[in-house]
């Protein structure tokens, strides 16, 4: 008995001298309030990259949804960060010490690993996964009004389209669409299911429009030199045709 007292008070001065207690969720008005020390440059982000990489990406995915193998061994998902919640409180300063001090359900505490300088370059990464760099098609998609498919969903434009995706989508997405090409060793992302009709930057017609124009800030890339709109139209009926096949 005694030494299992032992253990739990040794174990509970270490997790303080390693930083605070864990967070616990909701709004915490003292992280609130801290200042975050990096601008969101580009050297920010790409420091933030570098440790999500190493750090994050076993449970966070390197998309940042939060959907890995590690899902099934916690009993809480990893949280994902492109459409956030932040169970932990959304300001910088919550989401920095929640990297600091760990938060339940196997976040585990950061700050014997990575300096407090550092963890601001990860809370600008973070933030990144929702609001993509300028160009972005997702980022364009607010400003941009979402267009309207002018060409209505027939056969013909479904073969139409399957024409032009099997001439420049198929090397990455496979002519089943599933995205399980060679590209993914390549790639820092694996290229989309397009036929799982889960759509991470929007589900409507336009949405894909504009993907296919503009591309992502992960390696998808923008088509608007190769296809007009016209063309995109049709691979985005051709597109649909695979998600109805399943
Ligand atoms: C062992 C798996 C694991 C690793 C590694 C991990 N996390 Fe987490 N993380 C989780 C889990 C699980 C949650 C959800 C906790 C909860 O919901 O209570 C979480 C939650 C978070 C949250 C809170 C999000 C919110 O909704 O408020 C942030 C921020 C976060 N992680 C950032 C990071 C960063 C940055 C790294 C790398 C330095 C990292 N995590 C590494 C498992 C992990
Ligand atoms: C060089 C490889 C590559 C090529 C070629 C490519 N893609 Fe992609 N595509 C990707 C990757 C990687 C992603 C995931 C990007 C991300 O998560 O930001 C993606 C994502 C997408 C998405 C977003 C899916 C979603 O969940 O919202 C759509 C739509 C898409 N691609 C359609 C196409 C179409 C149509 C073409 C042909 C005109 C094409 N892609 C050509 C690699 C490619």
């Amino acid at each position: 008995m005694k030494f299992a007292l032992y253990i739990v008070t040794a174990c509970c001065i270490t997790g303080l001298a390693f930083g605070g207690e864990p967070r616990q969720p909701g709004a915490d008005a003292a992280s609130a309030a801290l200042k975050n020390a990096a601008e969101a440059s580009e050297a920010s982000l790409k420091q933030g990259q570098a440790l999500y990489k190493q750090y994050c990406i076993t449970c966070h995915a390197a998309d940042g949804s939060g959907k890995t193998d590690m899902t099934e061994m916690l009993d809480v998902p990893p949280a994902s960060f492109i459409e956030p919640k932040w169970k932990y409180g959304a300001s910088d300063g919550e989401i920095f010490s929640v990297i600091k001090d760990g938060g339940q359900n196997g976040m585990q505490p950061f700050s014997d690993k990575i300096p407090d300088a550092r963890i601001w370059n990860l809370v600008n990464y973070l933030r990144s996964f929702s609001k993509p760099v300028d160009g972005g098609a997702a980022a364009a998609a607010p400003k941009e009004e979402i267009p309207k498919n002018p060409i209505a969903y027939s056969p013909e434009s479904v073969a139409l389209g399957k024409q032009y995706y099997a001439r420049v989508c198929v090397v990455c997405h496979g002519m089943n669409g599933k995205g399980d090409t060679e590209m993914r060793e390549f790639l820092s992302t694996h290229p989309s299911d397009l036929t799982d009709s889960e759509w991470k930057y929007g589900s409507e017609d336009g949405h894909l429009f504009l993907i296919i124009k503009n591309g992502t800030e992960y390696d998808m890339k923008p088509f608007k030199d190769l296809l007009d709109d016209e063309k995109t139209w049709h691979v985005v009926n051709y597109m649909r045709s695979l998600g109805k096949k399943k």
